[in-house]
Formats: structure tokens, sequence, C-alpha cells
């Protein structure tokens, strides 16, 4: 017997709750709901609706947000923002050889790449500056599973294919036909599950926000919110780095552009 979805209702749940408007993708939004009410053994839309709006629901809903997602990601995936990051920090050594922290926020960090990447490039940073710049790093995601993932920080080869080969021996202990993320870096990198459309504009700043395909999955005017709450959570000198092209004609008054090709990267005024 075939399950009837009402798919519009459950696209504006999954909207009305991470931001993510799936549009065209809706058949992905019904196949999702049907898997979930699958494993319950519910035939119904309704009573699974239900279900997701009772008192047990907080477990339930990252199940089936954690199906609803676009987690695609890779190490390193947009080379030239990475490379950014990397000369900007060193610039920022340069200029001020007293810096001694800097604080690096993944925002949608799916199961971790994007963060220990990002790890990877301020450790070489700390390295040119003999240590003297300890660096942090956290990384974020709405899905629970993606962030025990993160946590474990183990990788298969295929994951690894877009690294140098300086990096996967720097950074990675080989266990078993997996990789590891090096202690060095563990100590310095953390994660949590968060909803960017939570995103308070108070809490701690950060010198880098580091945000890449997740905002494409945003309506526009939820782009610009979220952009909004972030650009509150830079430190002054801080830098924003977004992907390419996931927000044309966007500026805030307390922002610079200083982008350079495809690197959609904005500066925070002093
Ligand atoms: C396509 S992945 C991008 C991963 C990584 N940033 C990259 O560029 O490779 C998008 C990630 O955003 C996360 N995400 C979606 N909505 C979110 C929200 N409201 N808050 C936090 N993370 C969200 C998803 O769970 C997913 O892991």
């Amino acid at each position: 017997m075939s399950v009837l979805i009402d798919a519009d209702r459950w696209e504006e749940l999954l909207e009305h709750r991470t931001g993510v408007f799936l549009g065209a993708r809706s058949g992905h939004v019904a196949s999702a709901v049907k898997r979930r009410m699958a494993q319950h053994g519910i035939d119904s839309d309704e009573a699974y609706w239900e279900l997701l709006h009772g008192p047990d629901a907080g477990l339930e809903w990252s199940m089936l947000v954690d199906e609803l997602v676009v987690k695609d990601t890779r190490f390193f995936r947009h080379r030239a923002s990475f490379e950014f990051v990397r000369s900007h920090i060193l610039k920022r050594l340069a200029a001020n050889s007293a810096m001694r922290d800097y604080a690096i926020w993944s925002l949608g960090c799916s199961t971790g790449e994007e963060a220990w990447s990002l790890a990877m490039v301020a450790n070489d940073c700390s390295k040119d500056s003999d240590g003297q710049m300890r660096y942090s790093v956290l990384g974020t995601d709405v899905s629970i599973r993606a962030v025990s993932e993160c946590r474990k920080g183990v990788y298969g080869a295929q994951q690894l294919a877009q690294m140098t080969p300086d990096e996967r021996t720097l950074y990675f202990s080989q266990v078993g036909r997996h990789r590891r993320v090096v202690d060095e870096l563990r100590s310095r990198v953390a994660f949590n599950v968060g909803n960017v459309i939570e995103l308070s504009s108070e809490g701690l700043k950060y010198d880098l926000i580091f945000c890449q395909n997740l905002l494409v999955y945003f309506r526009k005017w939820r782009r610009r919110r979220v952009l909004d709450a972030m650009v509150s959570r830079l430190k002054p000198e801080g830098l924003l780095i977004i992907g390419p092209g996931e927000m044309t004609k966007w500026n805030h008054p307390l922002l610079e552009y200083v982008g350079q090709g495809e690197v959609a990267a904005y500066q925070k005024i002093k």
C-alpha cells in the first residue's frame, strides 16, 4: 500500500526549523519522511506528524533532520578559500607579532572535514610564528549524527583524496584502513550541535567565521538575517568567508569586501 505524504507541510516544517528550503527537491523530503515512518511502523503521515510534535519529539526530529539535510563535504573543498585564510592569518601575524589567540568558527561543518582543514591551516601558521599563536576551532552543525562523526575525526582514503601527501602525513595517523586526525589538532578543535537560524548576536566572538555551502539552501532574506548575526559574532578585523556565489549583492556597514577571484571574504572594520 502506498503511503500518502503531504510534502508541502513537511517542507514547511523543515524550513521553519532549520531554514533549509529544498524547493525542487521535495521528493527527497517525502522519501525521508517515509523512511522514518517505516522505522516506526507508522503508515499515516498524520501519526508521524503527531509523534514529531509530541513530548518525546527531540530525538526523532534529529533523526529526520539527519535524513533531510545535504551533508556533502570534503577536506579543503574550496582550496582557494583556505589559502586565503592562510595568507590572511600570516599577514595579521606579520603586522602584529604579539597576536596570541586566533578563534575560528566553522558553521554548518557537516562531518568535520571543513573544521579540520581550517585547523590544519591555522596549525601551519602557528608553526610559522614559532608556536606563539594559539588557535581554536569550533565546528557547529544542526545534525547530531554529523557532529558525532566530526568528533571521531576518522576518515577513509577516499575522503582524503583532495589533500596533498604532506597534509595526509602531517595531520593523520593510520588506524587500520582509516586515517585518524592527530592529537595535535584534536586538542584545539571542538564540535557542537547548533542551529544557525537561532544564532544569537551575543556570545563569544571569533577572528574567522567560515560558512560555505549552507546559506545556499536558505532563501535570500534568511541568508541576510543569518549573515547579520554572524557579523555581530566577529571580532574587529575578523574575517567572514562564505561560499563562492552564495550571496551576491550583499554588503554590511561594518564589513569591507576583501575577496579575490572566487573567494567571498569580508573583513570587519576596526
Ligand atoms: C552541504 S553541507 C556543507 C558542509 C561544509 N560547510 C562544506 O562546505 O563542505 C551543509 C551542512 O549544513 C548543515 N545545516 C543545514 N541547516 C543547518 C542549520 N540550520 N544550522 C546548522 N547547520 C545546518 C547540514 O547539516 C550540513 O551538514
